[in-house]
């Protein structure tokens, strides 16, 4: 097979070679079957491109015409499904600008003037990852919608918070789910941060040192809706940063959503039983008839490993690479395509499944009872009295040594029992070991009292443009 030859036409860069290219070198090389999905990008760069050579001079505007008709057919083609993609054509780029060839003749060939694959490729990712950023914005908006809505639904409802797995202190649902809207928020301003770094036009950087003719980049760059213009011809054909910066965002996002499912899969099962997810978002099993599981969440948290598997794997191929261009370079879409179709899946569906699973607020509010989770609001109620706090800690833990032997809660105490600890403690402890009581203490900004939480809540609904 090594030596075999292909039998094809010549190639747009076939001038200085001698034999044809061998039939496994341009299966080896070949990028059509992914980057095909650059088309429009490719063919929005390359209209503004002609149309720039031609306000040069560099081109007739009978030539940009043609340029332009022959462009938007093809796009035409390629959107309906009859365009022919060519493997031995290398890359989207060179299947279209074959194709261009093809159609109008000699104008065709000029549409690469002042221009390499090199600064073009990097124009066509940026484009397109350009518009994915929108698009993630948009799905990160809806997850935090599904969120807020349940945080509407059940405020007010209590349930134990957790440090270690183990029962903390009581908040309040909304303030739990408010916490991965805060997530998804942060994630959305990488995103926008990310978006304002990468949106510079390498276009003009040409194979590596620029050009000679007398192009007009920041036309260009206005044309195309780019804030400026690279700096550095080499730097722009060797750079992927922005492609690295948005795998590491689309990392924190998928683990954001990984950590949200393993909750959601806990919470699911017969040891929880906090939530019930609807069964249009469950499957069964080939064996048990009795299981509902939760593979849902389990995907995303399980994706979660292909989307840090891109990351890693564009960061050791960038890793000791010479400027400037190098095809190792190619190897970036592949990644780049899996994590952000593997990311915005997750998050839509993972709206879907929100906004399909329902809360048992009166297993949450069991799951308050036991486990003493308001000693720290009897030691903070002893520190309202003037002992100080760490007397206040050794106190309330000999109480609860007390009760543990006992077999009792602390709201199972009589007045008399917590006295011999303390003659600090008087009646209106009660108020304070309720759970109500407990939570809504906790007014510090932030907190999860039922007053602060709502504030939150009133912020994101704002924030989302959501009416209530
Ligand atoms: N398919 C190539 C890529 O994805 C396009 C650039 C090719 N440049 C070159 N000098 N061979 O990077």
């Amino acid at each position: 097979m090594s030596g075999q030859e292909n039998s094809g036409s010549s190639k747009l860069w076939g001038g200085r070679f001698a034999e044809t290219t061998a039939a496994s070198v341009e299966a080896f090389t070949a990028s059509i079957q992914y980057d095909a999905r650059l088309f429009r990008h490719d063919i929005m760069g390359s209209m503004v491109h002609a149309r720039m050579l031609a306000r040069q001079g560099l081109i007739s505007n009978e030539e940009r015409d043609a340029i332009l008709a022959g462009l938007a057919e093809i796009r035409d083609e390629i959107e309906a499904g009859t365009f022919e993609f060519r493997p031995e054509l290398e890359d989207i780029h060179m299947n279209i600008e074959k194709s261009l060839t093809d159609r109008i003749g000699p104008a065709g060939a000029k549409l690469h003037t002042a221009r390499s694959r090199n600064d073009q490729v990097a124009l066509d990712l940026r484009l397109y990852l350009r518009d994915e950023g929108r698009e993630l914005d948009q799905l990160l908006a809806g997850l935090q919608e599904a969120l807020v809505r349940l945080a509407r639904r059940y405020l007010g409802a209590v349930m134990p918070g957790y440090t270690h797995l183990q029962r903390a202190q009581p908040v309040l649902l909304s303030h739990h789910l408010l916490a991965y809207h805060e997530m998804f928020d942060r994630d959305r301003g990488r995103i926008r941060d990310w978006l304002a770094r990468m949106n510079v036009l390498p276009l003009g950087a040409a194979a590596m040192a620029g050009t000679g003719l007398p192009i007009d980049r920041e036309w260009v760059a206005a044309e195309l809706g780019f804030s400026g213009v690279s700096a550095n011809s080499m730097d722009t054909v060797s750079d992927r940063d922005f492609a690295l910066e948005l795998l590491f965002c689309l990392n924190l996002v998928q683990l954001h959503l990984s950590r949200l499912s393993e909750e959601l899969v806990l919470w699911a099962s017969k040891e929880f039983e906090f939530v019930r997810i609807g069964d249009r978002y469950c499957t069964g099993s080939s064996i048990m008839p009795q299981k509902k599981n939760p593979d849902i969440p389990e995907l995303i948290r399980g994706k979660s490993g292909r989307v840090t598997g891109a990351l890693v794997s564009l960061l050791m191929t960038v890793k000791g690479l010479p400027l400037t261009y190098n095809r190792d370079l190619q190897e970036d879409k592949e990644p780049v395509f899996d994590a952000l179709d593997t990311v915005k899946a997750s998050l839509a569906i993972a709206a879907e499944l929100l906004a399909n699973t329902t809360f048992d607020q009166d297993r949450l509010r069991q799951a308050t009872r036991g486990g003493f989770m308001t000693a720290t609001d009897l030691a903070d109620y002893l520190v309202r009295r003037n002992m100080p706090f760490r007397e206040a800690h050794g106190v309330v833990g000999r109480i609860v040594a007390h009760c543990q032997e006992r077999g009792i809660e602390l709201e199972d105490m009589s007045l008399e029992e917590m006295r011999e600890f303390s003659d600090r403690i008087e009646a209106d402890i009660f108020d304070v070991l309720s759970v109500e009581g407990s939570v809504n203490s906790r007014l510090s900004t932030g907190g999860t009292a039922l007053a602060r939480v709502e504030e939150a809540l009133r912020r994101a609904e704002q924030q989302l443009g959501i009416a209530r």
